[in-house]
């Protein structure tokens, strides 16, 4: 109560002084809540007004720790600041500086925040929604996964509008296994950034993230095999049995592949190497079998009989990109070797984030060298593409397994506290 008095009055005495206040951190014992938090959160920075009618109003609501640095200095400070007017005020250093988030240590946070090898860091386990934005400016252990993602979004958005200025994707239905590719691989790394800025709100929310990330990476794996079942199936393979049915395949694939995966997150604590061998699966199998037909035409060229096509390079550039992000995803390197010295900068999961995002871009590129090229050729032998083999598969495939993430997030939702399987069980520990 005193303190706020105080505030007010310091509050009266520095209205001159109109900026923004951002709310502190308290400490990790200082609140009632979980472990410390914020102070009424981001949401009210406050802009002094000095001489607005409802100022006294307004006042009350400073009860930001901030002001404990500036009452430190109690009642005589305030008087002197005070009284020698608003012209001289100087306002302590501590006050100008921004404090961010506090970031933990692994010990600090639930086992199911726990990554291995990454020593700090981290977030807190029970951001709000906005935090979770602002610490995408902070530097924590996510903030490079976060960007790795976010920025080729817009990279490959830019791409895809200079194809539409320049293709008709409306109505030239050969096109069309492009345009769905084109969405993927905007919407997977989208996606991904997302799920790693909002994966500390909760650990409910952390497995809800993931399971839309994996979500979309294996609705990625069908724009491949969409892309590639028009575009790169080689000339012998075409209206074969495994052309004809290439794309249902690989809707099938989506499904086993974003129902393991999302699996996998419940056995993560009981058995972490089942479940990395699962998950690592889950993500192979669909790849595999996509470039399964890339491997073929590979295959023919280094037996001599390469067509006139630069795609060729391209797509070789894509599959080495491919292992190595496999390589990257299982291998935790190089944190492993040395933990805690890659916490922020070049831990295993941003190479893997630009290893995939390097190896998509050439993959595109690839694609659309065949597609421009093989035109005339496809077109001439009947595999004109069909808007159910294309779009319609997407959206069968998309409904499908946003079916499968509620499924397994239904149990996460209605039942947060109690133990719903194994990842809610874990959220009581602290
Ligand atoms: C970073 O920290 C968060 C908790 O804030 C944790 O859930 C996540 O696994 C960590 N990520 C990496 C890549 O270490
Ligand atoms: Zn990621």
């Amino acid at each position: 109560m005193a303190m706020q008095g105080s505030v007010l009055a310091l509050g009266k005495c520095l209205a001159c002084l109109e900026f923004m206040l951002f709310p502190v951190w308290r400490g990790i014992r200082a609140s009632s809540g979980v472990a410390g938090g914020w102070s009424q959160g981001w949401g009210r920075c406050l802009r002094w007004e000095p001489d607005g009618p409802d100022q006294g109003a307004r006042f009350p609501v400073f009860d930001y720790p901030i002001w404990l640095v500036l009452c430190r200095g109690g009642h005589a400070t305030i008087r002197e600041v005070c009284q020698r007017g608003r012209g001289v005020v100087r306002l302590p250093t501590e006050m100008l500086s921004i404090k961010l988030p506090q970031l933990f240590n692994i010990h600090q946070v639930p086992k199911v925040f726990r990554e291995d090898s990454i020593i700090s860091g981290y977030r807190h386990p029970r951001s709000s929604a906005l935090d979770c934005v602002l610490s995408s400016f902070q530097m924590n252990n996510e903030t490079v996964n976060i960007w790795t993602h976010f920025l080729p979004t817009w990279y490959f958005l830019w791409r895809f509008c200079v194809l539409c200025s320049t293709l008709n994707f409306l109505t030239d239905s050969y096109t069309w296994p492009l345009l769905v590719y084109m969405l993927l691989i905007c919407i997977y790394p989208f996606t991904s950034s997302c799920a790693h800025t909002f994966s500390t709100m909760s650990p409910e929310s952390r497995h809800i993230c993931y399971f839309f990330d994996y979500g979309a990476l294996s609705l990625y794996s069908l724009g491949c095999a969409i892309s590639y079942g028009h575009y790169v199936m080689p000339d012998c393979w075409l209206s074969s049995w495994l052309h004809q049915h290439f794309v249902p395949i690989a809707v099938g694939n989506t499904l086993l592949c974003t129902g393991l995966s999302c699996y996998s997150r419940f056995l993560e604590l009981q058995f972490p190497q089942r479940s990395k061998v699962l998950r690592t699966g889950a993500f192979i199998i669909p790849f595999i079998f996509d470039t399964i037909p890339l491997f073929y035409r590979i295959f023919l060229c280094c037996r001599g009989s390469c067509g006139p096509s630069d795609a060729l390079s391209s797509h070789c550039y894509h599959v080495l990109f491919a292992f190595l992000t496999c390589f990257l995803f299982t291998a935790h390197l190089p944190e492993r070797l040395a933990p805690g010295r890659f916490d922020y900068f070049g831990h295993s999961h941003q190479l893997f984030h630009v290893s995939a995002v390097v190896g998509t871009h050439f993959q595109m590129e690839g694609v659309i060298a065949d597609m421009v090229s093989r035109r005339a050729w496809l077109l001439s032998h009947g595999a004109a593409p069909s808007f159910l083999g294309t779009v319609g598969a997407f959206a069968i495939s998309l409904i499908l397994n946003l079916g499968i993430i509620a499924v397994f997030s239904a149990p996460l939702l209605w039942k947060p506290r109690r133990g719903a399987g194994p990842p809610a069980r874990e959220c009581k520990e602290q």
